[in-house]
This record gives C-alpha cells, sequence and structure tokens, in this order.
C-alpha cells in the first residue's frame, strides 16, 4: 500500500470539518432546547395569568352584584333619607368599580364567543344598576311594596346577570382547556424537533467518529509499515556491518599471514644469502654494498613484521591480551609522543573474539586520540564483573562533540566500526566527553554468549 500524502491533509481538513459540524449542530440543539422551553413556559404563565385574572373579574363582578343587591334592600327597608344616600353612594363605586374592571377585561378578550358574552354582561349589568333607582325614587314605600319591588324588578335582573356570569366562566374554563390542549400541542412539537435535530446531530457524531476511527487505523497501519521497513533496513545494516567486520578481519589476516610468510620468508632468505656471500673474499666496494643490502633487509623485515602485527595481532594468539596491549600502548607512546599506559587489566585468557575485538576498539580509539584530541596521555582498563567485560579507555585532550557522540552525523567510520564490533558481540559501546575534560569511551561485553564474531 502505498500512502498517499495528500490524503493526510484531506483526511484532517474532513475530520476538522465534522466536527466543526457536530459542535455546530450541539450548539444549535442547545439553542433550540432553551428558546423552546422559554416559549412554553411563557406560553403557560400567561394562560395562567388570563385565567386567574379572568376568575378574578368574574368573582369580583359576583361579589359586587351580590353586594349592590343587599344594599338596595337596605335601602328599601331603610326609609331614613341621608343613609339612603349613602347607600346611593355605596351602589355607585360598586357600579363604577365594576365597569372599570369589565373594560379593562374585555379589551384582552381574544374569542369572539367570549367577547358577546362579556358585552351582553355589560348590557345585562347596566339594566341591573339602573334597576336599584326604584329605591331611590320613590319615597316611602311600605315593607310590603318594597318586597315585591325586589322581587319584580331588581331579583330577575339580577338572576339574569349572575346566569351570564356563570356562562362566562363555564367558556373560560373551556378556553382554559384550549390553551392547555394548545400547550400540549407545542410541548409535543418542541420534543419532536428537538429529538429529530439531536438524532441528526448523532448521525453526524458517529460518521465522524467513523471517519477518524478510519483515518487513524490506516495512520496505524502506516505506521507500522514504515516501522517494518525500518526494522528490516536496521538489520541488514547490522549484517552488512558484521559481514564487512568479518571480511576486513579475514583479508587483513590473509595480508598479514602473506607478508610474514611471502615477503618475511624471501627477505629472511635473501639475508642469509647475504650472509653467505660476505663470508667471501670482496673488494671493499662490494662488501660494503653487499652490508648494505643486508641493513636494508633487515630493516625490511622489521617493517614487515610490525605491518604484519598491525594487520594481525598474532601475539594476541600467542601471550594474550594484556601483553598485547602492553607492547602495543608502547609502541604507540613511542610513535605519537602521548603517555599511554595501561592502568588496569586482568590475567585471565577471554574467548578469541572477545580479546580481537578489544584489541580493535583499543586501536581506533587510540588513533583517534592521537588523531583528533590533541592529549598528551591517555590510559586503557580492563576489568570484568557480573559476567561482563569492561574496556575504558579515557584521554585528557579537548573531548569529543557532542554529534560524534551519536555516531551517525560524522564522517568518520571509525566509531560506527567499534559500536558495531561491540554489538556483534552483544555488547554496548558509548562515548561521551570525560568529566574534567577529555573523552572516555566505554565498552561492556557480555563474557558468556559471545557469537558471530569476526576470529582473528
Ligand atoms: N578521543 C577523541 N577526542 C576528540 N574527538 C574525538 C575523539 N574520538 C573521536 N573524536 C571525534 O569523533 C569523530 C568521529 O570519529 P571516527 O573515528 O568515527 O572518525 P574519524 O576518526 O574522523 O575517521 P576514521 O576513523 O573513519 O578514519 C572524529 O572526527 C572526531 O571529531
Ligand atoms: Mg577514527
Amino acid at each position: 500500500m502505498q500512502y498517499d500524502r495528500r490524503m493526510g491533509p484531506s483526511v484532517r481538513a474532513a475530520l476538522l470539518a465534522g466536527f466543526a459540524v457536530v459542535f455546530a449542530l450541539w450548539l444549535l440543539w442547545g439553542y433550540q432546547l432553551v428558546r423552546s422551553l422559554r416559549q412554553i413556559e411563557q406560553n403557560v404563565t400567561s394562560v395562567h395569568e388570563t385565567y386567574v385574572r379572568g376568575e378574578q373579574t368574574l368573582s369580583k363582578i359576583r361579589t359586587n352584584v351580590l353586594l349592590g343587591s343587599i344594599y338596595l334592600r337596605d335601602a328599601l327597608i331603610d326609609g331614613a333619607t341621608p343613609r339612603r344616600e349613602s347607600y346611593r353612594d355605596e351602589l355607585m363605586r360598586l357600579r363604577s368599580e365594576v365597569e372599570t374592571l369589565v373594560a379593562s377585561y374585555v379589551a384582552a378578550v381574544s374569542s369572539q364567543d367570549e367577547r358577546d358574552h362579556w358585552e351582553r354582561l355589560q348590557t345585562e349589568l347596566a339594566d341591573y344598576w339602573a334597576s336599584r333607582d326604584v329605591a331611590f325614587t320613590d319615597q316611602a314605600k311600605t315593607p310590603n311594596e318594597a318586597a315585591a319591588l325586589l322581587r319584580d324588578r331588581v331579583v330577575p335582573k339580577r338572576e339574569t346577570v349572575l346566569q351570564i356570569l356563570d356562562q362566562l366562566a363555564a367558556l373560560q374554563d373551556v378556553a382554559n382547556a384550549r390553551h392547555q390542549q394548545e400547550i400540549d400541542v407545542l410541548y409535543r412539537q418542541v420534543r419532536t424537533r428537538l429529538l429529530t435535530m439531536g438524532a441528526g446531530t448523532l448521525v453526524v457524531a458517529l460518521m465522524v467518529a467513523v471517519m477518524a476511527s478510519r483515518h487513524v487505523n490506516r495512520l496505524q497501519r502506516e505506521i507500522e509499515r514504515q516501522r517494518r521497513i525500518e526494522r528490516d533496513n536496521r538489520e541488514d545494516l547490522e549484517r552488512l556491518s558484521a559481514r564487512l567486520v568479518d571480511v576486513q578481519e579475514q583479508e587483513r589476516r590473509t595480508l598479514a599471514r602473506e607478508l610474514h610468510d611471502e615477503v618475511g620468508q624471501a627477505l629472511t632468505a635473501a639475508k642469509m644469502d647475504i650472509g653467505i656471500a660476505l663470508r667471501a673474499e670482496l673488494e671493499p666496494r662490494v662488501r660494503s654494498a653487499l652490508e648494505e643490502a643486508r641493513d636494508l633487509s633487515d630493516q625490511t623485515l622489521r617493517s614487515v613484521r610490525d605491518m604484519s602485527q598491525l594487520l594481525h595481532p598474532s601475539a594476541l594468539d600467542d601471550f594474550g591480551l594484556p601483553a598485547t596491549l602492553t607492547a602495543y600502548l608502547r609502541n604507540f607512546a613511542h610513535r605519537t609522543g602521548i603517555r599511554a599506559q595501561l592502568a588496569e587489566t586482568m590475567e585471565t585468557r577471554l574467548a578469541p573474539d572477545i580479546e580481537m575485538c578489544v584489541y580493535r576498539i583499543v586501536q581506533e580509539a587510540l588513533s583517534n586520540i592521537a588523531r583528533h584530541s590533541g592529549a598528551t596521555a591517555c590510559t586503557v582498563s580492563l576489568n570484568s564483573g557480573g559476567g561482563m567485560l569492561r574496556l575504558i579507555i579515557e584521554d585528557n585532550g579537548r573531548g569529543v562533540g557532542l554529534p560524534a557522540n551519536r555516531l551517525s552525523s560524522g564522517r568518520g567510520l571509525g566509531l560506527i566500526g567499534m559500536r558495531e564490533r561491540a554489538q556483534a558481540l552483544g555488547g554496548t559501546f558509548n562515548i561521551k566527553p570525560r568529566d574534567g575534560g577529555g573523552t572516555i569511551v566505554m565498552v561492556a561485553l557480555p563474557l558468556e554468549a559471545a557469537t558471530g564474531a569476526p576470529a582473528a
């Protein structure tokens, strides 16, 4: 599967858009919820207020009408003129109170049927209040006359008014029930709308979630694939490095043997031949030439031996690691002028591949000290413990820079080679600036389980 890089941003944009839509939908949903609740609340309050106001108005009219009847009866019974005036005033007050109340209430009535009833009520009330005048026009009345008046003219009017009031109360009940129904319908509508919106939002959210999880899955698969490729590459590289080290060792061994066996033998033979020739009677000029040739052969033989030793330290096999290292350090100090000492060592013989690994790492580390550190002294120490062999090489030079510590940033192969050798034996390699200046190289190798190493 080739991962399409353009897919990333577009999927991300789609996901962002999806999340934005879900968020916006939830916001809208919340807004609708609050608005609808407010609407329902307003409706309920207004219905309740209208109902209560209607009830209060009706009750007040009923009370005033009944009170009016009582005052009228009292006025008829009570013959004294001054008191009749106070009854009249009282009746006037009751009337104007009722009229004001009715006028303000009727203005707010919306139903035509109810309005008709209220108009009828207003007419009947006007008649009713007019009927009270009989008590004040005819002066003196006998109780029988007063009772007849009440019975014939006042009571029927009052009954009519009370009937209309009852009808209005019934109408109000009906209107109230209708309003309740309207509120129920509104509530159902709001509920349906909110449920629909909620379901829609949920569907969008699910779609976004599915998209997101598919995207994450794809990314995860891609990461896995990259990881596999990286691991394969690393394994290939490790195999290649190990093989390189191996081939290098074999090459060096072959070269060392060639030098030692072929060139060394030939030079030795030449030197012996020159020795035989020198035993004869010779002209001084020839003798001196032959002596020069013998010295040259000697010198070349030593160089060949040194080279052979550098290429493949056969001394390792013969004398072991401490002796070989000591000789190498002495040689190094002699060549470079940098003091070098084996500070700590161990006498037990180690596996040949470990000894060769340690020797090669010391070789490269010392060569780095000579080339890069500017140090005046260095120490090599070797010790073991806990099944591990620890090699430490320190110098008092300028110290390795941090990038070199990362092994991969420099162009050199020395550090890489050292690490490869250590890792090939299951060990670790580390190089870092030393506390107090200089560089420290630390290698740890398991003493057992050394495998796959290029043996010398
Ligand atoms: N003892 C040291 N002191 C100071 N710098 C060091 C030391 N050892 C290594 N370095 C730094 O680390 C770098 C990498 O070393 P490395 O041995 O890998 O490469 P090189 O010596 O430059 O080349 P090569 O070893 O391949 O011939 C060096 O170039 C040097 O800057
Ligand atoms: Mg180097």
